[in-house]
């Protein structure tokens, strides 16, 4: 069965399915996941990894995290900070330029990147010559290797064509845009509200500009959204024609997020309404001619990330889904985190904290985690689940420790029962395929591969589903 076969009949079924199945668990966004990372973590092993990437020669990723925006939106979960006044602005991306210079000295300017991706908050908050400033300090200190892939993730309102002709000039070709809901009242409930001609006069610059590849990012699950609401903003969406769409389910964690707490939950639609707005973006972008991606994401079908899950060869980081396996990443910013083949490090959350840090010439690494050989197998297994929707057992399993080899196999053993229910197929003893079905439960499959998550009772994570 394919989504664009489910019927309301098998909504309700699989719906059953969920309230069955309906635990919470990680995103595993990363493995093992950030609660399990040390809080004592010190600068050290970031510079050796840093210095290991030096000798290897490879090319890089490169992640700039600009957190300020010039408003909140009430469902935003990201690192984001409101602020208007220029002078915090700067002060932040001088404070990021001393950070890329430092890196960039440790490694002797001799690292090259294969891509480059601008996120946040808003990175075009930033007035055009300021982020020119940054964006060209990067290119000097950190040269891309021909191709090199750049990246930029935007909020459409504030971003203006002075921002669009730089980033053209400066190689980007990929825009992310985050749209999230053309409904008027929608909008109206969570403050970030915009037009369909405003959008679709976006989009048309940054093509007419240069950009091949935009991306859109959709979330379903907010105060008052409805399936006929949510279908008339899919069709919307398509008309813009989108290379790439994101769909996120509404993450509503108003414990941690204090802005959160302004949202109705009397609004928000109920979890049977959730797996429908899903399964309706799934049907709607799958028979538009995209593939789906992991569970939430979409792709033209000849886009790289398409060719690549159906080579069983795609991978992701923090920055999102990429064709290229375990690509080390090097991060600047507040919050942001650094990713190598066996480390994750991460900044200081608070950007007058890592202002402060880099003016005092202190570290701004303070969290992370080195990987041990179980780490690193299951991160693979759990990420070629959640990208390529198979789980193997790596080749050579057989040199692995004999714990692993036996937590691996008594995991093996509890995901046969997912079998028998349909989300999984076998394909030999120990290696599986995701059905269709299967794909709405990839966290909960995950979930058996953590060898952490029995110790994380009291971590509050999001519903799976
Ligand atoms: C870094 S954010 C925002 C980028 C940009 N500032 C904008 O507003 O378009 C990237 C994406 O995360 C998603 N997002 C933010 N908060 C979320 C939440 N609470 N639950 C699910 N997705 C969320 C949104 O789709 C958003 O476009
Ligand atoms: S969604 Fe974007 S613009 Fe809105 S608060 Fe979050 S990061 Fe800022």
């Amino acid at each position: 069965m394919s989504f664009s076969d489910i019927g309301i009949e098998n909504e309700d079924k699989i719906f059953e399915l969920v309230e069955i199945l309906d635990v919470r668990g990680p995103r595993y966004t990363s493995y093992p996941t950030a609660p399990v990372w040390n809080n004592d973590f010190s600068e050290e092993p970031f510079i050796d990894g840093l210095a290991k990437i030096h000798q290897s020669q490879k090319p890089v990723a490169l992640y700039i995290h600009l957190p300020y925006c010039h408003k909140r939106c009430l469902y935003c979960g990201c690192n984001s900070i409101v602020s208007n006044k220029l002078d915090r602005l700067k002060r932040y991306n001088a404070a990021l330029i001393k950070d890329i210079n430092r890196i960039s000295d440790v490694v002797e300017g001799e690292v090259k990147h294969s891509w480059l991706h601008l996120g946040g908050g808003t990175p075009t908050h930033q007035e055009p010559k300021d982020l020119e400033e940054v964006i060209d300090t990067i290119l000097n200190m950190f040269p891309g290797i021909d191709d090199a892939e750049r990246s930029i993730e935007v909020d459409p309102r504030i971003t203006t064509e002075e921002h669009i002709k730089l980033l053209q000039e400066r190689g980007f070709k990929r825009i992310s845009i985050g749209i999230q809901d053309f409904d008027e009242n929608v909008q109206k409930a969570v403050k970030r509200e915009f037009s369909f001609e405003d959008m679709s006069n976006f989009v048309d610059l940054c093509r007419a500009h240069g950009f091949s590849s935009v991306n859109i990012d959709l979330i379903y699950g907010l105060p008052l959204q409805t399936r006929d609401t949510w279908i008339t903003t899919l069709k919307k969406v398509h008309q813009l024609e989108p290379d790439r769409l994101a769909c996120f389910g509404y993450a509503h964690l108003p414990e941690k997020i204090k802005h959160q707490r302004a949202i109705n939950i009397d609004e928000l639609p109920s979890p049977r309404l959730r797996l429908g707005m899903l399964l309706d973006a799934q049907r709607f972008f799958v028979d538009n001619g995209y593939q789906s991606i992991g569970i939430d994401h979409f792709a033209v079908r000849d886009d790289k990330l398409a060719i690549a899950q159906n080579a069983g060869s795609l991978w992701r980081n923090f920055m999102g889904y990429t064709d290229i396996h375990s690509l080390n990443m090097i991060s600047f910013g507040a919050s942001a985190i650094s990713e190598f083949d066996d480390m994750f490090a991460q900044n200081i959350t608070n950007p007058n904290e890592y202002v402060n840090r880099i003016e005092n010439g202190e570290p701004t690494v303070v969290r992370g985690y080195i990987l041990d050989e179980d780490d690193r197998i299951r991160k693979q297994i759990i990420n070629d689940l959640m990208c390529n929707l198979v789980i193997k057992l790596p080749e050579n399993i057989g040199k692995s420790s004999e714990y692993t080899q036996a937590a691996l196999k008594l995991a093996i053993d509890d995901i046969k029962a997912y079998e028998s229910i349909g989300l999984l197929k076998a394909d030999s003893k120990f290696s599986f395929r995701v059905t269709e079905l299967g794909k709405l439960f990839l966290r909960n499959i995950a979930m058996h591969f953590d060898r952490y998550l029995p110790n994380q009772q009291d971590v509050k994570f999001s519903r799976t589903v």
